[in-house]
């Protein structure tokens, strides 16, 4: 979905950085090979990703949704040489093509995969971060914010992605909608808790970035 007029948003594009050529070659092959290749994050967005990692310059990354590892690539980007990058999906079917293009990248050996169910791997992470991507099921936001939270240093950011939900946030919410209503809850969630500050963007399904105070 554009939020803004279609024209506007090439010229944006058009006007950011290039897609490195691995992040074009892993965009070929999902879409070659791998089920709803429009869930991996794409040229904009993980330019966007990109710059705020390296903004940030964290040692280390968390990431809930890891799908074919492309937002993963992106955020790296701005990882300190010292630092770990742990991600994690429930697909096993993604974990070999994963390790493929990570392998592929400079970062291979800093990027731990994790597989299963990220509510019972969380818990498990005996580590602090300074950037969490949360790019995972819809209806679990509420619940990783609350297991991430102590998880995340003073300072550290939050990225939320898909917060608009392709504008479902404002329409009237539907009985069976689990993922609209649990994304209002977790918008205002991000908006009423006193231990981070947020703000929302509309970038591309909306991304919220929350800042540990
Ligand atoms: C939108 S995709 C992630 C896209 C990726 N971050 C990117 O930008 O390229 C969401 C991923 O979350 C995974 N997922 C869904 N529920 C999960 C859960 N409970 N635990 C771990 N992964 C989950 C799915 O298998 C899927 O690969």
């Amino acid at each position: 979905m554009h939020f803004i007029p279609e024209k506007l948003d090439d010229y944006v594009v058009a006007h950011s950085e290039n897609e490195p050529e691995l992040l074009q070659q892993l965009t070929r092959e999902t879409y070659q090979k791998i089920l709803q290749p429009r869930m991996l994050s794409g040229h904009y967005q993980g330019r966007v990703l990109s710059m705020i990692s390296k903004l940030v310059n964290p040692k280390n990354i968390l990431e809930i949704g890891t799908y074919t590892g492309y937002s993963a690539l992106c955020l790296a980007e701005g990882m300190q040489d010292s630092g770990e990058f742990h991600t994690m999906d429930v697909n096993e079917e993604l974990f070999d093509f994963q390790r493929k293009y990570f392998d592929k990248s400079e970062y291979g050996h800093q990027i731990f995969q994790h597989l299963g169910n990220a509510l019972d791997i969380i818990p498990e992470l005996d580590k602090t971060f300074d950037l969490i991507f949360i790019d995972a099921d819809k209806e679990n936001y509420p619940n990783y914010f609350n297991l991430i939270i102590d998880k995340l240093n003073v300072g550290g950011i939050i990225l939320s992605d898909n917060v608009l939900w392709s504008g479902k946030v404002l329409e009237p919410l539907k009985p069976d909608d689990a993922s609209t209503k649990a994304l209002l809850e977790y918008n205002s969630l991000l908006k009423e808790d006193s231990r981070i500050e947020t703000v929302l963007l509309p970038i591309r399904d909306g991304l919220t970035i929350s800042r540990k105070l």
